[in-house]
């Protein structure tokens, strides 16, 4: 008999593998499906660092193991900082402050696994994206949901948490701009959770993934840009969004730097770092021209103000976000008996429109689904006609 350890058993089911089946039997049927279930970026990495993998990786060099005191290694440690430091006036060394990752999942997944105990908690507000409580749970730590919701702005209350749930918390995760919410905070709330965070010995992981992806001239703060924040926290940050290179797995942790050596060393027993051509073409994404991360912001606008105009116009009323490349949408009246996974189940199976269930997110999305503004503006017309029927549809 195979078992799985008791710790991946206590994985919730993983609905967007279900979502999948869903699809691909929607496709079999020969459903044309409009896919806006999963948050991968469908535009085009900019040329200039496509050209440079490929000219990197026919290095010989570049193609043995990744090593920390190499030389592209370096470049890419200080392309980072500067990159922090041009976006955020946020001053960090490039030896000890930034730890390239193989993607932002990877490193959030191995926070987890290097600072949690058996008998530690993680605070993870929920919903979330799900690296950050299935992190913890794969850590075999205890997992803390605090509830999201439209009443409290979609920021967690941490000011009335249980003072046993305080003295076994050791990790904290943060998001904003949120996915799934779409949620963005100023300043002054990331100055309030430094000061709640002070003395409690709670390291602070904030995932800054969808940094770039703001509109209406909105900039999202960097946690780091808080007096006192590198004592006790991190940031993820990603080339994935900002540069459409999801695919390519690269993304980077800065802030604290013995935070940072502990996760580094985890890491070293696992991985062998990022191909050394990735690397090098992610300098040239992040001190190259940045006009490609405008134009793919400026898509999703155009995108985000198709889906929700076409949506209001049919009785589906949805708030416009100011970030990120989501729409966070409580299921309409009519079919709020539903649960949120019934409910986008529906939609794919009778129109050919996948979303994620709200509760791929964790228990408290429910009610809600997810898109994800990764088709064109025209297919995004063509899932506003296609759910109007389903709005529409004698019950
Ligand atoms: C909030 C958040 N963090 C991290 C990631 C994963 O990013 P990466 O591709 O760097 O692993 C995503 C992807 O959707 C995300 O939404």
């Amino acid at each position: 008999m195979i078992h799985e350890a008791d710790r991946m058993k206590r994985l919730p089911l993983y609905l967007f593998t279900i979502m999948d089946e869903l699809k691909a039997k929607a496709r079999a049927k020969g459903v044309d499906v409009i896919d806006l279930g999963m948050g991968s970026p469908d535009q085009p990495t900019a040329p200039h660092i496509i050209e440079e993998l490929c000219k990197q990786a026919k290095i010989l060099g570049n193609q043995r193991y990744s090593r920390t005191d190499g030389t592209i290694e370096k470049d890419l440690r200080k392309s980072i900082a500067k990159w922090y430091y041009d976006r955020f006036e946020v001053k960090l060394d490039p030896e000890t402050e930034v730890l390239p990752l193989i993607g932002s999942k990877e490193g959030i997944a191995h926070l987890a696994l290097t600072f949690l105990n058996n008998d530690d908690i993680a605070l993870v507000p929920n919903p979330a994206y799900p690296v950050h409580f299935n992190g913890a749970i794969m850590a075999g730590g205890i997992l803390y949901s605090i509830p999201l919701n439209a009443e409290n702005g979609y920021k967690p209350d941490l000011w009335n948490l249980p003072d046993d749930v305080l003295r076994m918390a050791k990790l904290l995760f943060l998001s904003y701009p949120h996915n799934p919410t779409t949620a963005t905070v100023d300043l002054g709330f990331f100055e309030d959770v430094v000061k709640w965070a002070k003395g409690k010995d709670i390291i602070v992981g904030h995932d800054l993934a969808y940094s770039d992806i703001t509109f209406e001239g909105f900039k999202a703060p960097s946690f780091l840009q808080v007096k006192g924040a590198k004592e006790i926290g991190i940031e993820f940050h990603t080339l994935s969004k900002s540069y459409n290179m999801a695919g390519w797995r690269i993304a980077f942790a800065v802030g604290n730097s013995q935070i940072l050596r502990s996760l580094a060393k985890t890491k070293s027993y696992i991985d062998f770092g990022i191909f050394r051509a990735i690397q090098a073409a992610a300098c040239k994404a992040l001190s190259g021209p940045q006009d490609g991360v405008a134009k793919t912001v400026e898509e999703y606008r155009k995108r985000r103000d198709i889906l929700i105009d076409g949506l209001n116009k049919i009785g589906w009323k949805i708030p416009k976000p100011k970030a990120t490349f989501y729409v966070w949408a409580r299921i309409p009246l009519k079919y709020r008996a539903l649960t949120s996974m019934e409910f986008a189940t529906l939609l794919v199976e009778e129109v050919g429109v996948a979303v994620a269930p709200g509760t791929g997110f964790g228990e408290y999305g429910e009610g809600f689904v997810r898109f994800a503004l990764v088709e064109d503006g025209k297919r995004l017309k063509e899932a506003c006609a296609r759910i109007k029927k389903v709005l529409e549809r004698e019950s």
